[in-house]
């Protein structure tokens, strides 16, 4: 079978687990050569040996510039171009309206929305035409769910990067477009399904397909918006949800 994404240079942001683990595998089985970033170092070098296919990792915080462009050195120096990027990395935090600290604000804009502007603006000297650009939405972006409103805006807020970023691009051939999750079983989510009791039923309940997602799924669509079978496709938000937003 044709590897599609033989000889690209792909970058996942939290690379090392949940989504962002089973799109990096995903990508590598294909045939690129992953690079997959994460602030734990032990949790990443697990990642890097479940990916295999000559993965790497590059510890860092994507709030932390720095630590972005000692990514992007290393992809300068080792491949001298980049073909796609994943901006995944983010953090779920609740706060109900009332209870709104400048620390909740500070930690979940500084990751969610400084690090994915941070991830793209970094990575676009390495990306040339026929390059991707896929940023990690929310069916929260577009939702209400209670206390989630900093997190919600900051995944809105993803969703219109993906438009303006596609006109800023569009004289050098780069797409930039937004996967949004609905409830998949990610690290994150077990947290707070054991946190929440009946979060689980109430969620599974709200799901058209009668279950939750697994991060695989999630992975399978972020390939096609990379692959050239979304040559067409920019600016798009592609909701993967099990019929979530769509019924
Ligand atoms: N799970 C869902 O149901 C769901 C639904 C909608 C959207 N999403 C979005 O999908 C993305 C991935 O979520 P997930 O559920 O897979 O999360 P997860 O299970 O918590 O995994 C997050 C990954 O990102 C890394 N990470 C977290 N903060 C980081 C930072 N500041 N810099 C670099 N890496 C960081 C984590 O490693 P370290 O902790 O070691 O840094 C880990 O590898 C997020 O943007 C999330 O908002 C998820």
């Amino acid at each position: 079978m044709t590897k599609r994404f033989e000889g690209k240079t792909v970058v996942v942001t939290g690379g090392s687990d949940g989504i962002g683990l089973a799109t990096a595998k995903a990508f590598a089985a294909e045939g690129a050569q992953v690079y997959v970033t994460g602030r734990r170092q032990d949790r990443l070098d697990e990642a890097v040996a479940d990916i295999g296919f000559g993965a790497v990792g590059v510890q860092g915080d994507v709030g932390n510039p720095d630590d972005l462009d000692r990514l992007y050195a290393r992809i300068l120096q080792n491949h001298g171009r980049l073909d796609v990027v994943f901006a995944n990395a983010g953090i779920s935090e609740t706060a109900a309206l009332g209870d709104i600290a400048d620390t909740h604000l500070d930690r979940v804009m500084t990751t969610n929305i400084k690090g994915t502007v941070h991830t793209v603006q970094k990575a676009l000297p390495l990306m040339t035409s026929g390059g991707s650009v896929i940023l990690a939405g929310s069916v929260a972006g577009s939702m209400g769910f209670g206390a989630l409103s900093i997190y919600s805006a900051t995944k809105a807020a993803i969703r219109s990067f993906a438009r303006t970023w596609t006109t800023d691009l569009k004289a050098r051939g780069i797409r930039v477009n937004v996967v949004s999750p609905g409830m998949v079983k990610t690290p994150a989510m077990q947290t707070y399904l054991a946190a929440n009791a009946g979060a689980e039923d109430a969620m599974t309940q709200m799901i058209p397909f009668g279950r939750m997602g697994d991060s695989e799924d999630v992975a399978k669509a972020v390939l096609f918006l990379a692959s050239d079978a979304a040559s067409y496709l920019a600016g798009h938000e592609l909701f993967v949800d099990g019929g979530v937003m769509a019924v």
